[in-house]
């Protein structure tokens, strides 16, 4: 078996939490059988030694793209395989649900697109698929680098205050607080303010978060006997915060119907966003869907971009500037950039284009560090699925029921189709690539998708799933994209960055995405130009 071991580019420590077992438990008695397919059979106990998907991939080396992970009478079937995850992302996609991510996730999303059945999906999506549009988007870049500003000046008073010009921050909290306030103003036109300050309303947003990232790594789903919500204390402080968020959103929407102005509509009609107060996605949803929207519905959706938006993003930035901290010629090289097309001024739409660099280094550290590094399904009916790359077999049969666990994080690390998989080189993406002629699958080439900002899942066909892909792939990735180069940009203008300690010393922890345990502690340090 191939082990692929970094060379330039160390990896974060490890943590001995119960990563993503509870899936594993609360399934352990279905059974389930699948035939030849190889089997990894996994111990109770390596689920303690560190975050399953990192497992994941070392049976990935042993047993190929397709494979099972049997525990007892329970099997999940692990696809590392891109003409496999194609066909069951995009070919055969309405052959599967969300499965126990759904499950875990519908007490705070309800019927919100992530978790939604596939007839609400439809519907949802349909209707909130138009507000993400370009001129939304290039608007949303002010709000982007107002933000952004906001976190720079900061640190700077933080480091004029400490009377140097260097100061310590943990990357990871203030990203996560950037984060949330690009979300608020550009889903709801609510300003949480976290980078400056503390709020109800905020500390609801993290608990939420907090406890659904304890439902996906506890191993046995207790919140859902119902005396446990009056039991157990944190199922108590999550019904209490799911109620503080729940009527800010409620009063926002009611806030949205009462203000809707046909003026808006025509604006919005016309997509003229230049004199528009409010240009967020629920103003464009009641202004566009008309006051009669569904209250709860619109609630959940907002819910759902709310968790789907925040944490997602700000994972993006900490792991950019982990990688780049260990790579300062990158971060030169950035900055030369970053000075050439923006100078002392701020990022706008137009500039992203010529950002090419730091966009390639957002895309790059998603490769190295996918969020989520795995996507969850579950089989509506039988499915047979097709042969994959590496010669795995075709017609493997897969029983109604089954979970299936797409490793994003095994695709974006595969050996076989990255070069150097473990090292973080933005620059491959503009290598460009024949087709290696493997039957079913295209192979790597980013001409393959000219027009398009950011590499994607169709240059790659399907071995670089960032966003997912088919038809539920991610509705905010030009979004997120977008606000990370923004974010990105605008903190090495200002400032060289290093890790406060060794790599080494970072340890890794996954939820619903990867987290560094204990923060992720920089010196922030002001150029000298
Ligand atoms: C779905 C990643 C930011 C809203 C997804 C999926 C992925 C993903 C991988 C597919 C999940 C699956 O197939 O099971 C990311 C990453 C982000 C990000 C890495 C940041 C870098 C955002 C933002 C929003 C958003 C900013 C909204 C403002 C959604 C929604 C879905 C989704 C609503 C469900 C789509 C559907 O099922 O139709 N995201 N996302 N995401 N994301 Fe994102």
């Amino acid at each position: 078996s191939i082990r692929c071991q970094s060379t330039n580019t160390k990896e974060p420590k490890t943590s001995n939490i119960l990563d993503n077992a509870s899936n594993l438990f609360t399934n352990l008695l279905s059974g389930g059988s699948l035939g030849s397919m190889p089997t990894a059979e996994g111990a109770v106990s390596d689920l303690f030694g560190k975050p399953l998907f990192l497992s994941l991939y070392d049976w990935f080396m042993e047993h190929g793209g397709v494979y099972k992970l049997a525990f007892g009478p329970k099997a999940f079937v692990v696809i590392s395989d891109p003409i496999v995850a194609r066909h069951v992302l995009r070919e055969n996609a309405f052959s599967y649900d969300k499965g126990v991510l759904a499950e875990i996730l519908e007490p705070i999303m309800g019927k919100g697109l992530i978790p939604a059945d596939l007839d609400t999906w439809k519907l949802r999506r349909r209707a909130i698929t138009p507000a993400f549009h370009a001129l939304y988007l290039e608007a949303m870049v002010k709000v982007f680098s107002d933000c952004s500003e906001k976190m720079i000046l900061k640190s700077e008073k933080l480091s004029r205050e400490s009377g140097g010009d260097t100061i310590e921050l943990d990357l990871e909290a203030e990203f996560s607080s950037l984060a949330l306030d690009i979300i608020g103003l550009s889903v709801f036109n609510y300003d949480f303010g976290s980078v400056t300050k503390e709020s109800p309303v905020i500390k609801a947003v993290y608990g939420t978060l907090f406890e659904a990232e304890h439902r996906s790594t506890f191993y046995f789903p207790y919140w859902n006997f119902p005396p446990a919500r009056w039991i157990v204390p944190r199922q108590r402080k999550f019904q209490s915060d799911l109620k503080i968020i729940n009527d800010c959103l409620d009063g926002l929407i009611q806030n949205a119907k009462e203000t809707r102005q046909e003026t808006d509509v025509e604006k919005l009609q016309q997509r003229d966003y230049s004199n528009l107060k409010d240009a967020s996605l629920l103003r464009f949803l009641v202004d566009m869907r008309g006051v009669d929207i569904d209250d709860r519905q619109l609630r959940d959706d907002l819910m759902t971009m709310l968790i789907a938006g925040h944490e997602t993003t700000a994972a993006v930035l900490t792991w950019a500037v982990y990688l780049l901290a260990q790579n300062p010629a990158k971060i030169k090289k950035a900055q030369t950039e970053i000075d050439a097309v923006l100078g002392e001024g701020a990022p706008t739409y137009e500039s992203l284009k010529k950002l090419e660099y730091i966009r390639l280094i957002v895309v790059e550290s998603l490769r190295l560090y996918p969020q989520p590094p795995l996507l969850i399904r579950r089989t509506l009916k039988p499915e047979t699925l097709p042969g994959g790359y590496k010669g795995e077999k075709e017609g493997h049969k897969v029983p109604k029921g089954t979970d299936i666990f797409i490793s994003v994080y095994n695709l974006h690390r595969s050996p076989y189709f990255w070069d150097n998989p473990q090292e973080f080189e933005p620059e491959r993406f503009l290598r460009t690539k024949e087709s290696n002629g493997i039957e079913g699958w295209a192979g790597f080439d980013p001409s393959r998708s000219p027009g398009a900002l950011y590499p994607n899942e169709i240059i790659a066909d399907f071995a670089f799933l960032p966003f997912g892909g088919g038809p539920r792939k991610c509705i905010g990735d030009q979004f997120a994209l977008m606000e990370s180069t923004v974010a990105l940009a605008m903190l090495l203008q200002k400032f060289d960055v290093e890790l406060r300690g060794p790599p080494e010393s970072v340890e890794l922890v996954s939820g619903a995405t990867i987290h560094a345990k204990n923060g992720m502690w920089c010196k922030l340090k002001r150029r000298s130009k």
